[in-house]
């Protein structure tokens, strides 16, 4: 396995409405076991394909990403994950992303989601999540449309939150962080 470079914000493969998969093969198993890794290394608990550079609708998640125990993990591999229902209750989540390091923001999404989607093994699956799983489903499937989280966000609240991710960029470049 290895682990793959990390595209962030403003790249512009963030942006990309990603491609459907064609099949699941050996070569797609083992970018997505890339992916995964590269999700815990960078620890995220979900990592969608264009942000490590493919435009293609692939998703990795964990809802239970634990380091100490890693029997405790709940991996997942989604390929071209739809949501076909969503609740009408919605929930406030403290949101980050590997693509905008280190910043976070409350994001509405839907309290719970049904999704289908290809497994790891090529077969088509469903899935009702709600709690955690939910809020990833919804923040990763957005990815492959080209959207993030801080597109949800009001004017102010997306400004301030990518000045100080400039700030931190700053500060980091300078060594004033130990990172
Ligand atoms: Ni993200």
């Amino acid at each position: 396995m290895a682990v793959l470079k990390l595209y962030e914000y403003p790249d512009e493969v963030l942006r990309q409405k990603c491609e459907k998969v064609g099949k699941v093969d050996d070569e797609l198993r083992r970018f997505l076991d890339d992916m995964l890794e590269t999700m815990y290394v960078d620890k995220g608990c979900g990592l969608a394909a264009p942000q490590v550079g493919v435009t293609k609708r692939i998703i990795v998640l964990d809802d239970n990403p634990s380091d100490e125990d890693k029997s405790a993990r709940r991996p997942m591999f989604l390929v071209n994950p739809e949501i076909i229902w969503r609740s009408d209750e919605m929930v406030l989540f403290n949101e980050g992303c590997l693509s905008l390091p280190e910043q976070r923001a409350e994001v509405e999404r839907h309290e719970k989601v049904r999704v289908h989607y290809i497994d790891y093994n090529g077969n088509e699956q469903e899935i009702l999540a709600d709690d955690l799983l939910a809020i990833i489903l919804q923040h990763e499937i957005d990815h492959l449309d080209g959207v993030l989280y801080i597109d949800h966000l009001s004017r102010l609240k997306r400004t301030r939150l990518l000045n100080k991710l400039s700030k931190y960029r700053e500060d980091k470049e300078r060594g004033k962080k130990k990172d």
